[in-house]
């Protein structure tokens, strides 16, 4: 028999829907999903978390509170991303225990936790905490293809994780390009060894061969597959619940699942489809096999698109992937899942926009020096010089990359009790939101958050800002045949879709530009290009689009080449932006906060 870990409460919508689903649209069909016998329910973590208090105004621990009243007889199950938790970067493991312990408290049955490097020393205080704590530890491996990711490179770390007190262990194949053939090798490879914990296939539909490697994964003697029920299936998410029920029926996997049952959850998810089409993107549906060749997963592709759009450099694509490419091997071989994926992506991007490592982001220092755990592989010493400069090998640190850091919590609470007389705190997890996101926190728990749309407001009208988005995406071509079929004389004008807007949010204007996620970016009030000068005497221009985080000098300070004027986030990353002269500091055009395009000015040095 093969049990089922169902995904379309996380996974699912997270990779065809942009995480957006809303808790109301879950609860309606909890008591049918629960009613099937699934292994787990995959309900929690992962982009969730952050979308939820960013995007959807809506409380994530409210969202697993109410899932686990609706749902009392499957285990809950969440993804944790080790000392990352479902952020970006390292904690401390105060934080860490606390995130687990109110997860358990408010929920979550089974922890899913993983690596991004595989380094097995940040799966510890997670996996332990979550133990101590009643949880069922799910170990994960993250999945790639490299020299060093051979299948006893796999069997082996499998078996430390069952040393380290796993209770069911996974093969996260987050890019959908597990072949049968190392499906069967790895499985077959750890029962035979001796293995005898429950293992989980997780794979996505993106490079087409899901099926057959989920077929020779149940040979091999798999115990649990990944799946989401139909209609949020296929393409960069997981193979249909439905489908490998049905094909496994009457045979010796055979999952016992009622598929009369399951079909009723899908006609459920047909009508949430379709009230999410804002969010439809046809690319994502595609099966695309070249993953297996460059390895970039479905969700960093699309994210590279954007970026390079942003960056004005759409042409750049293929020269970006192969760069990818080349920056993962020089790195190491990471494994391209969050965060190494964003390294590595903006990485490239930098190297193919200015040069080979000539702006070298915070965040591939950081990982050179280990800050994100051990890679898979030695570094290139080239590589690590250009990065870290001839003394590199001073600056690599050999710990744990937690064990840098002081404890969070009391320091934080104390900290957010400070804030609006302590009325932020309303319960003890928003200390947890607020050190997890403080900027989108500290927006969220004062309730000034305005959501993207309300269940009420679903399906979007096709003349929503939302939609239009998608629709330019899907169907550049749309304005044009309207336009043909008009007389000539009537077809003048732009066959364009307007990106931005220019809307009043309380009486104040702003700047608001559809992006292909499906969010807004907002690019904060009175920030109007036409008040800045277009060039000056000694103008320091931004060579990124993004967000100024810090403005780093002040009329009349006297700088130096080199020395970083302003950091910016771009691509999701903390850039510096360093001067390219020596001088006075005489005007600034930016303020932290404000967003800066391709080309802005950002400083007079004179
Ligand atoms: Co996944």
């Amino acid at each position: 028999m093969v049990q089922l870990h169902e995904m379309v409460l996380r996974d699912g919508h997270q990779s065809l829907l942009a995480t957006r689903m809303r808790t109301e649209e879950m609860l309606p069909i909890a008591e049918k999903l629960d009613a099937v016998g699934f292994f787990s329910l995959e309900v929690w973590g992962g982009a969730t978390y952050d979308v939820c208090i960013r995007y959807l105004n809506q409380d994530p621990w409210d969202r697993l509170r109410a899932l686990k009243k609706a749902m009392p007889n499957t285990p809950l199950q969440m993804l944790e991303r080790a000392m990352n938790i479902v952020a970006y970067w390292n904690f401390p493991d105060d934080t860490v225990k606390k995130f687990i312990y109110f997860a358990k408290r408010n929920g979550c049955d089974y922890f899913r936790i993983f690596d991004a490097l595989n380094d097995l020393r940040n799966m510890k205080v997670p996996m332990e905490a979550a133990k101590e704590n009643g949880g069922h530890v799910q170990a994960c491996l993250s999945y790639t293809i490299s020299p060093v990711h051979t299948v006893d490179y796999f069997v082996d770390k499998f078996h430390t994780l069952v040393k380290m007190g796993a209770d069911s262990l996974c093969i996260k194949d987050m890019a959908g390009m597990i072949s049968p053939k190392r499906a069967y090798d790895i499985i077959k490879g750890c029962k035979d060894s001796g293995i005898k914990l429950p293992m989980d296939l997780h794979s996505h539909y993106t490079s087409g061969m899901t099926g057959m490697a989920y077929q020779r994964a149940a040979d091999a003697g798999v115990d649990i597959l990944d799946t989401s029920i139909s209609p949020i299936s296929g393409g960069t998410a997981a193979p249909a619940t439905e489908s490998v029920v049905a094909a496994f029926k009457d045979t010796e996997w055979d999952t016992h699942y009622d598929l009369e049952l399951l079909i009723e959850c899908r006609a459920y998810f047909l009508k949430v489809w379709e009230k999410y089409r804002h969010l439809h993107r046809f690319d994502a549906l595609k099966v695309d096999p070249s993953v297996t060749l460059h390895q970039v997963p479905g969700g960093m592709l699309s994210n590279l698109i954007f970026q390079l759009e942003e960056q004005g450099a759409r042409d750049k694509y293929r020269e970006i992937l192969a760069e990818t490419a080349r920056v993962r091997d020089e790195l190491g071989y990471p494994p391209l899942v969050t965060p190494t994926s964003q390294v590595v992506g903006v990485q490239a991007v930098m190297n193919v926009l200015h040069g080979r490592y000539k702006v070298i982001t915070k965040e591939t220092k950081d990982y050179c020096r280990g800050m994100y755990g051990q890679p898979p592989a030695p570094i290139k010493p080239e590589v690590m010089k250009l990065v870290l400069g001839a003394k590199w090998k001073d600056e690599v640190i050999d710990k744990r990359p937690s064990d840098l850091l002081e404890p969070l919590w009391d320091k934080k609470k104390k900290e957010l009790q400070e804030i609006d007389g302590g009325a932020l705190i309303k319960k003890e997890e928003d200390v947890m939101t607020y050190i997890l996101y403080p900027q989108v926190a500290l927006k969220f728990l004062r309730g000034q958050t305005i959501p993207e749309f309300t269940s009420e407001q679903l399906p979007l009208p096709l003349d929503h800002i939302l939609t239009r988005g998608m629709v330019k995406q899907s169907f550049p071509e749309v304005k044009q045949l309207w336009l043909e079929t008009l007389p000539p004389e009537q077809r003048s004008g732009p066959a364009q879709i307007p990106t931005e807007f220019q809307v009043e949010v309380n009486g104040e204007p702003f700047e608001v530009k559809v992006v292909p996620s499906g969010g807004f970016m907002v690019a904060g009030a009175g920030t109007a290009a036409a008040q800045k000068p277009k060039d000056v005497e000694g103008g320091v221009k931004s060579n990124l689009q993004g967000t100024i985080l810090k403005v780093k000098v002040k009329k009349g300070d006297k700088i130096k080449k080199g020395d970083v004027i302003a950091t910016i986030e771009a691509m999701k990353m903390e850039q510096e932006i360093k001067s390219e002269r020596d001088g006075e500091v005489k005007d600034i055009f930016i303020k932290e906060g404000g967003s800066v395009s391709t080309g802005d000015l950002l400083i007079q040095i004179l």
